[in-house]
């Protein structure tokens, strides 16, 4: 492996992440969307690790026209991508909230922005040794109301059901990257990293900060909540994990919404068509 691209790399997973590549002197790219938490993360990973090469890429997920020049840049670089792990992701605030794009803000950085992310990088993605995107996803996915007609949640917005609808898009995503790109070589793969403890949900509702709370103790730390992470990254893997869901570096079955290929073919064309104005 020699070049990491990791979303959200300043915190918690993403941060596990990046010290374990770093920690094996890879080139890890971090793309964060607040500098001033992102560059001491950087500097501090780069002088603890010498011989990594720690990039920092600023993009806030919210908005697609930021991800859009984000991937322009990268491409200009024309630098390959062995790994893109597609980490960053929010649950919601309390009331739904809108993008000044038009898009529910947490279905537009947990799966419009890997997506638009992915689609452009494709290209240097396919270029490189390795040729893996790896989703962070959630076993949450599985309360996923998934309204083919409703992705944005205009109506029974819930913070709960529309991160699950964007973690089910992060394994639907995974699956269809692989029946799409496949045959030249991509590996594309989703996991669910375990109840972690993490910065995840502190800015949420008082409802979801108490859940959170109450559920602690039981959580892993962030260096196991990257561990399948770095297994999906590290491994040759088996023709018949390509494309799946991972959970403790095992396959998973995940919901019959997940695995549904009509839901796969659908989430990709629609995902398609709301950003076609970035594509
Ligand atoms: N923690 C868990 O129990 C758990 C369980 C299942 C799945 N997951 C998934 O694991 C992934 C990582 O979460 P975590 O637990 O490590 O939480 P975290 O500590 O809150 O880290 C989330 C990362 O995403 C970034 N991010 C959020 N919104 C962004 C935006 N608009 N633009 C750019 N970056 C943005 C955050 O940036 P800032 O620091 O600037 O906010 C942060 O770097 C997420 O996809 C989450 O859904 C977590």
């Amino acid at each position: 492996m020699g070049h990491i691209v990791i979303t959200g790399a300043n915190s918690g997973i993403g941060k596990a992440l990046l010290n374990y590549f770093a920690s094996k002197s890879h080139e890890v790219t971090m793309v964060c969307r607040n500098p001033q938490k992102a560059k001491p993360v950087a500097r501090a990973v780069q002088h603890k690790f010498p011989r990594a090469t720690i990039n920092l890429e600023l993009a806030d997920l919210s908005s697609m026209e930021q991800v859009k020049a984000l991937t322009d840049r990268l491409i200009a670089n024309n630098q390959p991508i062995d790994v893109l792990i597609n980490n960053a992701g929010l649950i919601g605030e309390g009331d739904r909230q809108v993008t000044s794009e038009g898009f529910e803000v947490s279905f537009a950085v947990n799966h419009l922005a890997p997506f638009l992310l992915t689609h452009h990088l494709m290209p240097l993605i396919l270029n490189s040794d390795t040729k893996k995107v790896i989703n962070v996803a959630s076993e949450a996915h599985r309360l996923a109301p998934f309204d083919k007609n409703d992705l944005m949640m205009q109506s029974g917005y819930t913070e709960l059901k529309s991160y699950g609808n964007g973690k089910l898009a992060n394994i639907l995503h995974a699956k269809e990257l692989q029946n799409r790109f496949g045959e030249e070589g991509l590996q594309a793969f989703s996991y669910h990293p375990g109840g972690v403890a993490s910065n995840f949900a502190k800015n949420s509702s008082t409802f979801m900060k108490v859940a959170m709370f109450l559920v602690r103790p039981f959580f892993v730390s962030t260096e196991q909540g990257a561990s399948t992470g770095v297994y999906l990254a590290e491994k040759e893997m088996h023709k018949e994990d390509l494309g799946q869901y991972f959970d403790k570096s095992k396959r998973k079955s995940p919901s019959k919404k997940a695995r549904d290929v009509e839901n796969q073919q659908f989430l990709w064309e629609e995902s398609v068509r709301l950003l076609k104005p970035f594509l």
